[in-house]
């Protein structure tokens, strides 16, 4: 038994199964397209919303610090995601490095969280997305009724977030229809998101007061850690891009270039913005669901602040374009492996993309993006990503000892001290997170056991063909 819990998959049967034609998705993206579609994965609702609570709850100027930290934790994984994308380059990400380092429970464990951390990320993302449109159309003058643009229970009378719920879809039949188009919508959406935070740094950069910035940490450092934890969220989505390895051509050279350009751009994006805006205005007032563009109508930009609206609907589309597309990869990748039921694995005979397992996503997350509020819907993404780099650090140290001879065309430098900061400094930031989202992630984490042992453990195809090592 306790063996058939840790049974590891062979390397070499991961690679060659990448040759079985009808399991294969159509190889077409380069590292430019993926550098792109990081900085479409990564800069959104963290940096245009959720800032503003972590500073003015939490962190106050010091979310610059805020930013720094979770910065660097995700710096520490990107190295290790990085090796490992570029050895294993398999649809999955961290689900199938876990199944190649340290068994299959552990794997079936993150692909279960990382269902968590990308359905959650969606929900998340498609209300902030909500916000910010409902925004722009009243400043064209169209007011949306409340009952049908607010989750119930986040303003009064409120029945359904529509918006949320409309977008979800129409990305999902975007998704659908295949990978590279939306590659190119994503582009022309970073494009305009990035041309957005230069425009918020310049103008607002003249009138940054250096007075704002005092006292630095007006909760301590335990208020920056705190709000390290929330800000964390801002760089969620490099990880998704590992999820496209099958879809990459020449992933051991694109995929570190990818993964490594897009957080390294965004992070110096992050604490720029994060200086300008705390200089800006006080802390105190960015307590707002929009303080990016709230700041600079509070210096009187009122026609900056629509931009930046309009920008970060742009902005936010393309997050929420790569977290519906990175969750079927991760079902993709389990059904292949028979731990799920494996019509959920069928590609489409045209489009080539996993469409049985998008559309239910899209499903899925449309379903809760219109009924539940943000924070929570933030805070459990955190946890579960953090998990997931905790791991994907491990199976770094992991595999250079028991398969020290792949062929690894990124190295992670300094092994093991990098991936053990990144396990140090990820599970601090857990620590960091409210109790009641460690109940939600245990119980999810406990539902999906039970699924296991229902369903995937005797299914599994590494069982059957007795792929033990
Ligand atoms: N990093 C993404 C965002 O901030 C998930 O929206």
């Amino acid at each position: 038994m306790v063996k058939r819990l840790f049974r590891r998959k062979f390397l070499g049967h991961i690679v060659e199964e990448l040759d079985i034609e009808e399991h294969r998705l159509h190889r077409s993206l380069n590292a430019f397209d993926l550098t792109i579609l990081g900085i479409g994965a990564i800069i959104g609702v963290g940096i245009f919303v959720l800032t503003g609570a972590a500073s003015a709850k939490y962190a106050g100027p010091g979310v610059i610090l805020s930013f720094v930290i979770s910065g660097a934790a995700c710096a520490f994984a990107a190295l290790c995601y990085a090796e490992l994308a570029s050895s294993i380059p398999v649809a999955g990400s961290a689900y199938n490095y876990a199944y190649a380092t340290m068994g299959e429970m552990i794997a079936w464990i993150i692909g279960w969280d990382l269902i968590l951390e990308y359905i959650v990320a969606s929900i998340a993302v498609a209300i902030g997305w909500s916000g910010y449109f409902v925004n722009i159309l009243k400043a064209i003058g169209i007011q949306l009724p409340v009952w049908c643009s607010n989750a119930p229970g986040t303003v009064p009378g409120a029945i359904i977030n529509l918006p949320a719920i409309l977008v979800v879809l129409f990305l999902t039949a975007i998704l659908v229809i295949g990978i590279k188009e939306s590659a190119r919508f994503t582009g022309a959406m970073v494009f305009v998101k990035v041309l957005t935070v230069l425009v918020f740094i310049a103008v607002g950069i003249s009138h940054v007061s250096p007075a704002n910035w005092h006292p630095f940490m007006p909760f301590g450092l335990k208020g920056v850690i705190a709000g390290a934890a929330i800000v964390f969220f801002a760089y969620i989505g490099f990880d998704a891009l590992s999820t496209a390895a099958e879809e990459t051509e020449n992933p051991q050279r694109n995929m570190p270039i990818g993964i490594l350009l897009s957080l390294g751009i965004c992070t110096v994006l992050y604490i720029i913005v994060a200086a300008v805006l705390t200089g800006m205005v006080s802390y105190k007032d960015l307590n707002t669901p929009a303080p990016v563009a709230h700041a600079l109508s509070l210096v009187g930009f009122q026609w900056g602040s629509a931009l930046v609206s309009a920008g970060a609907v742009a902005g936010i589309t393309s997050v929420l374009l790569v977290m519906l597309m990175g969750q079927p990869r991760i079902f993709f990748s389990m059904s292949r492996d028979g731990l799920i039921p494996s019509w959920i694995c069928k590609v489409h005979p045209r489009f080539r993309t996993p469409y049985i397992s998008q559309i239910l996503t899209g499903i899925v997350v449309a379903g809760f993006a219109g009924f539940i509020d943000i924070g929570t819907a933030a805070e459990l993404c955190n946890i579960g990503t953090l998990f997931a780099f905790t791991i994907v650090c491990g199976g770094v140290v992991v595999l250079r000892r028991t398969h020290p001879e792949l062929r690894r065309s990124f190295r992670c430098p300094m092994v093991p001290m990098i991936p053990l900061l990144g396990v140090f400094t990820c599970a601090w930031l857990m620590l960091s997170l409210p109790k009641i989202t460690w109940y939600r992630f245990v119980a999810w984490l406990f539902a999906g056991l039970i699924v296991y042992f229902y369903y995937g453990i005797r299914h599994s195809r590494l069982a059957k063909q007795k792929k033990i090592q």
